[in-house]
């Protein structure tokens, strides 16, 4: 596979939770960064864990008028980044499916994904 078809290839993130974080308080014009591949220490915004696995952070800022509360995104699979679009919904299935079927599923146990197999978002246990 060439290089450029690899960069096209969609990367799949690992599963924070199959549900919203309810997210109050949040201050206006305020820059934040959600986290796109699941593996964040701090959800459901970046701390960095994405590193070496293809994925960038999603810079949101957070709109100037008020809002008591934001449903965001924790199973990393909305259409609609940062918000929960109910796409988790019917996501566990699906989920376990991708990682049955994931290509390289003989690797996950090799340390070919130290930390996220992007095929199909597996993480080791440690
Ligand atoms: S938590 Fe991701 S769509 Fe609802």
């Amino acid at each position: 596979m060439a290089v450029s078809d690899q960069a096209k290839e969609r990367l799949c993130p690992a599963v924070s939770q199959y549900g919203p974080a309810n997210v109050r308080d949040l201050e206006p014009g305020k820059k934040m960064k959600w986290c796109t591949c699941g593996l964040s220490k701090t959800q459901p915004w970046c701390d960095g864990a994405h590193k070496g696995t293809g994925f960038k952070s999603l810079k949101w800022i957070v709109p100037e008028k008020p809002q008591s509360v934001y449903s965001i995104c924790m199973c990393k699979h909305t259409q609609n980044p940062p918000f929960c679009d109910a796409t988790h919904t019917n996501l566990p299935a699906a989920v376990e499916q991708t990682q049955t079927s994931c290509p390289g599923r003989s690797d996950h146990h090799m340390r070919a994904c130290p930390k996220l197999c992007t095929k199909c978002g597996w993480v080791p246990d440690f």
